[in-house]
């Protein structure tokens, strides 16, 4: 059977992008990463993605008039690239909904706390302002709500009394790179069924 091919949306660092891309390489999670879309013209995600062979599409939104005029772009790319699942992995973007619905239960989403607690930007910091002694990492599938899709998959993170942003998200990354190649098969499997 030929693997489920995906595309990988990332802003920054790429690191979710890195474990992701090296599951596959070592075949360990068996989806082929066809692209890379990245909104971010100098996010390291980019080399990361020369790096491994996978082609890229990188585009700055401000040379488009609109949401749309952009990811209408994006979508002529997804469909060249036989794309059948969309990642977001650190894409710090809303996504329109013509984008949502041309890959409705084939698009998934990590965010960094036990959703539906603290959605949307800065969730380690809200979560470290609001004095909760447990957060995590949770997969969704991605709807038109801002990170309100179905959970797939979470994973709790004990908060320490001692953590700033930077431990606790270093402790929250550590499992995403767990957590999302297990959602991905998850989400595959059901794909291919
Ligand atoms: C990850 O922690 C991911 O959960 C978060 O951005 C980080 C990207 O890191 N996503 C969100 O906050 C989405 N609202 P990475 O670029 O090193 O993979």
């Amino acid at each position: 059977m030929t693997p489920l091919k995906i595309a990988i949306f990332a802003s920054g660092s790429g690191s979710n992008f890195q474990a992701i891309a090296d599951r596959t390489a070592d075949g360990s999670l068996p989806v082929s990463v066809e692209l890379l879309v990245c909104d971010k013209p100098a996010a390291k995600v980019v080399e990361r993605a020369a790096q491994a062979g996978i082609p890229s599409f990188v585009f700055s939104p401000k040379d488009y008039a609109t949401r749309e005029a952009y990811e209408t772009v994006i979508l002529e790319q997804l469909r060249e690239h036989g794309v059948e699942l969309v990642v977001l992995a650190g894409y710090m973007r809303l996504v329109s909904s013509m984008l949502v619905q041309a890959y409705a239960g084939r698009m998934l989403n990590i965010h960094p706390s036990l959703l539906p607690s603290f959605p949307g930007l800065n969730a380690v910091r809200q979560a470290l302002n609001h004095g909760v002694k447990v957060t995590g990492v949770t997969v969704h599938f991605v709807d038109e709500g801002l990170d309100t899709g179905q959970i797939i998959a979470q994973r709790a993170v004990e908060v320490r009394d001692d953590d700033s942003e930077e431990s606790l998200s270093e402790r929250i990354h550590a499992i995403e790179y767990e957590l999302y190649p297990y959602a991905i098969r998850l989400a595959a499997d059901k794909l291919r069924r």
